[in-house]
């Protein structure tokens, strides 16, 4: 399904009411809600509106579990681009979550023991019986996560090479594009598919023509994002410029 709104506030909201439902529903049952999350500037106003009910209506993250999409590798916590650092200021450090419960790709590790973290974070997944909801932005060469053009249905987390476009449109954060890493830790687009489900997001007309590639194009992995049509329980949110080529 997709749902075009007037604004990025208003997908916001409505993504962040449908995921503080999934954590309230659990609790009652005595369950784990289990999100896979996400990065970049697409899903703030999601974190930003979750923080908010948890300030003001209560809403608790004592029975969450958090997995994140990806992150940079090499990169350091401490980094102004490590996404650990993004997930604590954006959400971790405002909410009640135990930190135990964040999962995060881990970016320090030496590159002989990411096959084997990679491995790890799949068996955590599913420890918890899988995500019940992961949450995506998309990038300009149909990335979710980070899989690049070429990652296959099955894939798994495991370290990727990060598209140069991709790296072009991190070198504002990083300064400068010889600052981006060269390579990253991603959930795979099999993980992606395996979550019960999924909600992608995209805003602005820079998103527009992938987003038509993405929703109405043939399913290839070329477009990663091009997958979630054959994912049963899917839904992507844009706002009017984002949808702005869809026919
Ligand atoms: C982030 C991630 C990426 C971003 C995508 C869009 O964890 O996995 O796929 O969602 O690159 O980034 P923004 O939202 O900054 O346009």
């Amino acid at each position: 399904a997709t749902v075009v709104r007037d604004n990025s506030a208003a997908v916001s909201c409505e993504v962040a009411a449908e995921i503080a439902a999934l954590i309230r529903e659990k609790a009652a049952a005595g369950e784990k809600a289990v999100l896979g999350l996400a990065t970049g500037s697409t899903p703030k106003g999601v974190y930003r509106e979750l923080i908010r009910m948890h300030r003001e209506e209560g809403l608790s993250f004592k029975n969450v579990v958090t997995f994140n999409l990806d992150e940079y590798y090499p990169m350091p916590v401490d980094h102004l681009q490590s996404y650990v650092r993004y997930m604590n200021e954006q959400l971790f450090d405002h909410v009640d979550i135990d930190r135990e419960s964040v999962h995060v790709p881990d970016g320090t590790l030496e590159a002989r023991e990411v096959a084997g973290f990679c491995a790890a974070y799949e068996r955590k997944i599913a420890g918890y019986g899988g995500l019940d909801l992961q949450i995506l932005g998309i990038g300009r060469t149909g990335h979710i996560g980070f899989n690049e053009p070429g990652s296959g249905e099955e894939s798994l987390t495991r370290m990727i090479w990060l598209d140069e476009i991709t790296r072009q449109d991190a070198s504002g954060d990083f300064f400068r594009l010889e600052n981006v890493p060269h390579r990253a830790i991603t959930m795979g687009v099999g993980t992606i598919m395996n979550a019960k489900r999924v909600i992608m997001m995209a805003y602005g007309v820079a998103k527009a023509s992938v987003i038509k590639r993405a929703i109405e194009g043939k399913v290839t992995s070329e477009v990663a994002a091009s997958f979630l049509q054959g994912h049963e329980n899917a839904v992507v949110y844009v706002d009017r410029a984002a949808a702005g080529h869809l026919t």
